[in-house]
């Protein structure tokens, strides 16, 4: 009986942890949100960039290296030390640009609602060619 209830209660965890972990956004959502991102980003592969990076394959891409485009010098060095742009970084950039790059060149204030971080990374995801 006590047995039955912890494995419960265990199991319940597991999938409360999971939940969070899977980054269960809704893409249809995120597209909206990314309407404050289009103003300088495009997502279209080989697209040219407008203000901002195209955006195309950036999870997996190491930061500040897209070719033709002009990053700023913090931007690189952050490349350079080995960040690469996946759900986290991206994320933790978008919520606070000046924090993850000080002194870079994206002029965005960041996004801190969880569920619009997660709806956000959700459409990306998709509209990049992420794996
Ligand atoms: C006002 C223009 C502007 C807005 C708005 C903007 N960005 Fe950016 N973004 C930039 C610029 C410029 C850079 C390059 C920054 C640097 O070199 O320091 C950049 C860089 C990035 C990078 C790193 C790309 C790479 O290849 O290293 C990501 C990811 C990114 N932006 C995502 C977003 C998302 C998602 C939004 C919307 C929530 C957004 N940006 C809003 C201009 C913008």
């Amino acid at each position: 009986m006590t047995r039955t209830f912890l494995t419960a209660l265990a199991m319940t965890a597991m999938l409360a942890g999971q939940a969070v972990a899977d980054d269960h956004g809704d893409a249809d959502a995120g597209k909206r949100i990314f309407a404050q991102c289009r103003a300088c980003h495009v997502t279209d592969r080989g697209a040219r960039s407008p203000v901002g990076p195209n955006l195309y394959g950036v999870f997996g891409r190491t930061a500040g290296t897209l070719e033709g485009f002009r990053f700023s010098e913090p931007m690189k060095k952050k490349g350079a030390e080995g960040l690469v742009w996946n759900n986290q970084t991206i994320r933790a950039y978008i919520a606070n640009p000046r924090a993850v790059v000080p002194g870079g060149s994206m002029v965005f204030a960041g996004i801190r609602n969880e569920k619009q971080l997660n709806d956000l990374i959700a459409y990306l995801r998709k509209e990049t060619g992420a794996q």
